[in-house]
């Protein structure tokens, strides 16, 4: 890998994590009543998603369809199979936030996964994916095709947590 595409890794890792960050932020500034100074965190939030899907055209993160479903599975298979169970296997007795963090993560990767296998799976047989309503958890991020569930099946959180994509 070339230095400069090396750097683009390294930036594309700093600007989708200062994203996500600023969208915390903004939600705490929310919460504390000050919406003009969670704007501004929004407002460079989304700046730092342009500079990272920029990053991210350069070095050729993006290709077909196709290619990007199989790199989505590798990932999902990564953090399954790898990244979680190593994470846990670290974990302290007493990390329970993290352990929680970790388990819930590692539980929709396998849901996320599956989806991925199967509309893989439509496009290679030639048919097309429908436009399905999903509904995901706020707690865990389970994603539910067509409804909310009642409860969460991974996390237990209720349907009011669950938010429309
Ligand atoms: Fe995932
Ligand atoms: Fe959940």
């Amino acid at each position: 890998m070339s230095k400069t595409q090396e750097n683009l890794t390294v930036a594309f890792a700093g600007e989708s994590q200062a994203n996500r960050k600023y969208l915390a932020f903004a939600a705490k500034a929310e919460s504390e009543g000050q919406a003009g100074l969670a704007k501004i965190f929004r407002v460079a939030a989304e700046g730092e998603t342009v500079h990272a899907l920029k990053h991210l055209a350069t070095m050729g993160g993006v290709q077909e369809t196709l290619e990007n479903l199989k790199g989505a599975i590798a990932g999902e298979t990564f953090e399954i199979e790898k990244m979680y169970p190593g994470f846990i296997a670290e974990l302290e007795v007493e990390e329970t936030a993290a352990k929680i963090s970790f388990t819930n993560a590692e539980k929709v990767e396998e849901v996320h996964q599956k989806l991925f296998q199967d509309v893989l799976a439509k496009l290679e047989a030639g048919e097309t994916v429908a436009d399905a309503d999903y509904y995901v958890c706020g707690v865990c991020g389970y994603p539910a095709e067509g409804e909310a569930p009642e409860i969460c099946p991974i996390c237990g959180a209720p349907r009011s947590q669950f938010k429309k994509v």
